[in-house]
């Protein structure tokens, strides 16, 4: 996968698989799966280091994961997110900012929300990064959106929206994230952009779908929005073999002979 073949998935019809991974251990898994894109999301803030936001994500614990990432899944298309103001800098500061998530093994670079943003992403662009643009909830502005809630509800702001994609698209973004958007504005995006959506909350009209892992694995038991579907009650799985080895070690019964060295 490169970023030309998003454009393909788009024209065949063919839906793009998004999947958010932020270790080493779970790259490795990821890298054998039929995901086709990995995003490093600023999620990470969140599901791997207990923030309630994704405020304090920064370049630095951005890198770390990506790195981790990029050794674990050398074969997929990562994506790496532009965490909170770090684009909203000087040029040259913006420019570092990309450059570092670059450095770090991502292959492209995304980017929350398009107004005063659109100089920025056709200068990433044109310097040859790809840029994912994402509109819709932008967790960055939740400070400015009064909460974490559907976008783009009436008229005028869908309006907005199918404007400001459109401004993503000139702007030059291979792909645009839609997050927490009504499923018939998000098809109608959809249908209007040349470059593919991936949508999260946005229904299934959308070109693609991206799922937070520890969500989909049902890790976040706190976290149960109607848009995630849990493919595995990881924390009754992972909580159950906690609990047999504890109880294993307290018995006495592990290890056995065969897990442990004779002379
Ligand atoms: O950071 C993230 O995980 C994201 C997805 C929710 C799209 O931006």
């Amino acid at each position: 996968m490169n970023v030309l073949d998003f454009q393909g998935f788009k024209t065949r019809k063919e839906k793009i698989v998004m999947l958010t991974c932020y270790d080493y251990t779970s790259a490795r898994i990821v890298q054998e799966s039929d995901v086709d894109v990995i995003l490093v999301g600023d999620s990470a803030a969140m599901v791997m280091h207990g923030h309630g936001t994704t405020i304090p994500a920064d370049i630095e614990m951005m890198c770390r994961h990506i790195e981790s990432v990029a050794r674990g899944a050398k074969d997929k298309f990562i994506v790496g997110d532009m965490p909170f103001l770090s684009f909203r800098q000087s040029r040259t500061d913006n420019m570092h900012a990309v450059a570092s998530v670059m450095k770090a093994g991502a292959h492209a670079v995304k980017l929350e929300g398009i107004e005063g943003n659109a100089e920025t992403i056709a200068h990433i662009v044109k310097s040859g990064v790809p840029v994912m643009g994402h509109l819709g909830l932008t967790p960055q502005s939740i400070n400015q959106l009064g909460g974490y809630r559907v976008q783009g509800r009436g008229q005028s702001a869908a309006e907005t929206l199918l404007r400001e994609a459109l401004a993503c698209e000139q702007a030059g973004c291979f792909s645009l994230v839609l997050e927490c958007v009504p499923e018939k504005l998000a098809a109608e995006i959809t249908e209007t952009l040349n470059i593919p959506t991936i949508g999260i909350g946005a229904g299934v009209h959308t070109d693609g779908q991206v799922l937070v892992m520890q969500d989909m694995l049902g890790l976040s038991s706190d976290f149960k929005p109607r848009f995630v579907r849990q493919y595995l009650d990881g924390r009754a799985v992972l909580l159950n073999a906690f609990n047999t080895y504890a109880s294993d070690v307290k018995s006495g019964n592990f290890p056995t002979a065969d897990e442990s060295y004779g002379q």
